[in-house]
């Protein structure tokens, strides 16, 4: 049995704070269920996360996570499993978010800015990671935005560190 009461949890933060690594081993080591937004779009639209930037925009990928987001609010709603969802750190923005919260604990992984950096260095996956210049003042705006969101921050580099926080 956990030390924490188990229930839903919501992972939020920054490209490259560990959301992914994190939900997988609460999977893997935690019996929890993993849901990711980024994953539920790619297959919906069989198009990759890049591809839909340069096709469509990023808007439309903002309304495709509002869409995924209503999807996610109706598999929590009708299941008693645990689940660990695994945000797309553009989330914080959608309207659909407010509903989500009432379905499980927010967490904000909040990790030193010079470390996502480092890991963003050489990342070809993300269309918002590709101009390294912009990214310390979307940190910046975004920061206010993950804190105002979650319910708990919890700080560390590692996922191991996040797993103590969770009280895991
Ligand atoms: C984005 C974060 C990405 C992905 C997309 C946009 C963002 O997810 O949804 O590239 O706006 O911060 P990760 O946070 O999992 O990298």
């Amino acid at each position: 049995m956990n030390k924490r009461e188990a229930s839903n949890i919501i992972l939020t933060g920054f490209m490259a704070s560990g959301k992914t690594t994190l939900s997988k081993k609460l999977e893997k080591s935690f019996g929890y269920t993993r849901i990711s937004t980024d994953e539920m779009i790619v297959e919906k639209l069989e198009m990759s996360i890049n591809e839909i930037f340069d096709t469509f925009g990023e808007e439309y990928f903002r309304k495709l996570e509002n869409e995924i987001l209503l999807e996610v609010i109706e598999v929590l709603k009708d299941s008693s499993k645990n689940f660990v969802v695994d945000c797309g750190g553009g989330i914080c923005y959608a309207e659909n978010l407010v509903e989500l919260k009432n379905f499980g604990e927010v967490y904000f992984l909040n990790v030193p800015f010079e470390r996502l950096l480092n890991r963003l260095e050489k990342d070809t996956t993300r269309p918002l990671a590709r101009d390294k210049n912009s990214l310390r003042r979307l940190y910046q705006v975004r920061l206010k935005a993950y804190k105002k969101l979650a319910v708990k921050e919890i700080f560390g580099v590692s996922t191991d560190d996040f797993v103590k926080e969770l009280g895991l």
